[in-house]
């Protein structure tokens, strides 16, 4: 079973949203507090997806409103981009962790988990017919730009897409903040910033 199991009939982002609801097609609508839809305007140009919600997304039910998502709006500001030309997703709609003392620890999703969530975001896609398409983070460029997308060495640079007429792949927020020191940290962060400015350029453009 996959997400494309629980379509509506007539794609539009209302009737995926309550779709998505009550989606089942893998295991981790039961360790997800509820699924953490996409959102944004329907006519935004451009379309930024993450790997899956994290504790605070899990608690609203909105994407990137935690630690990550505080990261990657002022990023996007230092860029030029207003948050709310955009619309946000991520690749997985439930958020997946495990228990450690009172904390709920992020888990990576696996290969399965990514593919029963896909048709989410592959109709999200197909409503908002987004110019640009911004994978932040190995796990939605994989999924979303083919197995052969390397972060690291293609960060920055216009890539090919079915979902796009331009995509581009950069890292996640949440790597940044889990740099090892401050000075890295500081780097990591202009580095985020320089890729998304040559997301803003391609925007005027
Ligand atoms: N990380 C993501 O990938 N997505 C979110 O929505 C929040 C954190
Ligand atoms: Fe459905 Fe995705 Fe949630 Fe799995 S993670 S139950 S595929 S919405």
């Amino acid at each position: 079973m996959t997400a494309a199991d629980y379509l509506p009939p007539r794609l539009s982002l209302t009737a995926l949203r309550e779709a998505s609801a009550g989606c089942r097609a893998c295991p981790l609508w039961r360790t997800g507090t509820q699924t953490v839809f996409g959102e944004g305007r329907t006519r935004a140009r451009l379309f930024l997806v993450g790997e899956q919600p994290g504790d605070r997304e899990d608690e609203l039910g909105r994407p990137f409103v935690g630690p990550a998502g505080r990261l990657l709006d002022e990023a996007l500001a230092e860029a030029g981009i207003e948050r709310e030309d955009a619309y946000l997703s991520n690749v997985v709609k439930h958020f997946k962790w495990q228990p450690r003392g009172k904390r709920r620890i992020h888990q990576k999703p696996n290969a399965s988990e990514i593919a029963a969530c896909r048709p989410w975001v592959e109709a999200e896609l197909a409503v908002i017919s987004p110019r640009i398409l911004v994978c932040l983070g190995a796990t939605a460029a994989q999924a979303l730009l083919g197995r052969g997308v390397r972060v690291t060495r293609d960060r920055g640079r216009a890539l090919e897409s079915t979902f796009a007429p331009v995509a581009f792949a950069t890292v996640h927020p949440s790597s940044i903040l889990r740099a090892p020191d401050d000075e890295s940290r500081r780097r990591e962060r202009e580095l985020f910033v320089d890729d998304l400015r040559v997301v803003a350029a391609a925007l005027e453009r």
